[in-house]
């Protein structure tokens, strides 16, 4: 049981994160939505410690995440792997190279890396990418790769690290339709198979009520939601989106993927081919 107790963080007057308190068993798939702005992020962030509470403290079964330091740390960010909006992957390095940086937390320098990993990390990290449908890009140039694949092998990588939880901040916001469905498939699948948690900021709420057991909406730093897609109303969704600037009723529509809201006589598997070919997203890569 994973456990956020009266969780808030502030940036200076700002107060980001607002009293949380959240319990998750083992085993969940859990989408957070809101607005931009609402928090999610931080959220995110503090589960795994790249942010520190204000105030407030994070558990998971008996140990006291926001009081651990050094080794025992590194271990808790092992256990719950984190994968971003913008991939993260070493564009200039092959992707099973990527693949294998999974398998170590945090090294100065990519060249000191290379000559460390030996046959069976090899085995293990081409088992992630088959896992993931996408082994026959093994050896290519991380950066090369459609934004969906790079995705993949971003959650490849994070196999490696054997985690218990799954954090993903955006995971599908960079990607075409066709892309969005092939990650959160693969999201899905892991959580199902691994029972891995898996907690995925997300964008759209159309993707939320399709992939998600539970839904945590928030809004202003507090989560103004908790229960199930079923229970997730017009007025739920009102609470946690608010009307836009002008007053306006915030619909459902306005924050959907269209995942799986194409019209049938659109040819949406042509169109989305067209793109991922053609590969026409800017390589926005983070990394080293
Ligand atoms: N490092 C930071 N320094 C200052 N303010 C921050 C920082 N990170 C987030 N914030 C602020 O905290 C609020 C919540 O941000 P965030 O968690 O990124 O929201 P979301 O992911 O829902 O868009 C925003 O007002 C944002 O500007
Ligand atoms: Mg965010």
């Amino acid at each position: 049981m994973f456990h956020l107790k009266n969780v808030s963080r502030r940036f200076g007057s700002h107060l980001a994160v607002d009293t949380v308190n959240v319990e998750i068993p083992q085993g969940q798939m859990v989408g957070v939505i809101g607005r931009s702005g609402a928090g999610k992020s931080t959220l995110l962030r503090m589960i795994n410690r790249l942010v520190d509470p204000t105030s407030g403290s994070i558990h998971f079964g008996d140990t006291e995440v926001s009081s651990l330091s050094g080794e025992r740390l590194r271990n808790w960010q092992r256990d719950c792997a984190m994968i971003f909006q913008q991939f993260n992957l070493v564009p200039r390095l092959d992707v099973l190279t990527n693949v294998m940086l999974g398998r170590l937390n945090h090294r100065p320098t990519v060249l000191s890396i290379l000559n460390i990993f030996g046959r069976e990390e090899r085995i293990m990290a081409i088992a992630a990418l088959e896992r993931l449908g996408i082994e026959q890009t093994a050896l290519q140039m991380a950066g090369t790769l459609s934004g969906g694949q790079q995705q993949r092998v971003a959650i490849a990588r994070a196999l490696m690290q054997n985690p218990k939880m799954l954090l993903a901040d955006e995971p599908i916001a960079s990607l075409d339709p066709l892309n969005a469905k092939i990650v959160m498939d693969a999201l899905r699948d892991i959580n199902e198979r691994e029972g891995i948690t898996v907690i995925t900021n997300l964008h759209t709420l159309d993707t939320a009520r399709n992939y998600c057991e539970r839904i945590i909406g928030m809004a202003v730093g507090q989560v103004v939601f908790d229960g199930p897609p079923s229970e997730l109303t017009a007025d739920a969704v009102r609470a946690i989106y608010g009307t836009g600037a002008d007053g306006s009723q915030i619909d459902e529509t306005m924050t959907s993927t269209s995942i799986n809201i194409a019209a049938p006589s659109a040819p949406v598997v042509l169109a989305s081919e067209r793109l991922e070919s053609a590969n026409p997203k800017p390589l926005a890569l983070a990394g080293l």
